[in-house]
């Protein structure tokens, strides 16, 4: 797919699916994307930044898994499906921060239990179906992601429940 191609797919998600539900929560799927996008805008300005935060759960609209799978009891592996439709066009950044948000989260929820305690209810059941808490193993092999940094930082925008703690 060509890069146009690619930005006219992503604003057609968005013009078409951005007012779904965001998996049960409180916010549209738009409105989860731009507040996330926002935060990286303001707190750390790269272009880099801002797309992966932007895109990060661009995989839910993925054609290959049901897009209730995580209401199933299913993992739906959005992470490696956003990758996938991001690669080749995007960065090497970007597609890691999305690839490893997944990762991230587990990653965050086995070293900062504050982070795991500002989760909503809709994270928490599917950090379940992702695997959990990374164990001390996959902690050490995570840290040497070479984008390591941008994707704890994209995970953190994502938690907008964890505002007021992330803010101090
Ligand atoms: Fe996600």
């Amino acid at each position: 797919m060509g890069s146009q191609d690619l930005l006219n797919k992503i604003e057609n998600i968005i013009t078409e699916r951005g007012t779904d539900s965001y998996l049960g929560e409180e916010v549209t799927m738009e409105q989860h994307m731009l507040q996330t996008a926002l935060l990286a805008e303001t707190e750390d300005g790269s272009d880099s930044a801002i797309a992966g935060a932007l895109l990060h759960d661009i995989g839910h609209y993925s054609e290959a898994f049901a897009e209730d799978a995580l209401e199933q009891g299913l993992n739906n592996y959005h992470e490696d499906s956003g990758a996938l439709i991001l690669e080749g066009t995007f960065p090497e950044e970007v597609v890691a921060s999305v690839k490893f948000h997944v990762s991230a989260k587990r990653y965050l929820c086995a070293t900062d239990t504050n982070y795991f305690n500002c989760l909503s209810e809709a994270s928490v059941h599917s950090l379940k179906l992702q695997g959990g808490p990374m164990d001390k193993h996959e902690i050490l092999e995570f840290e040497k992601n070479p984008h390591l940094e941008l994707c704890l930082k994209v995970r953190r925008w994502t938690s907008q429940y964890c505002r007021d703690w992330f803010k101090r």
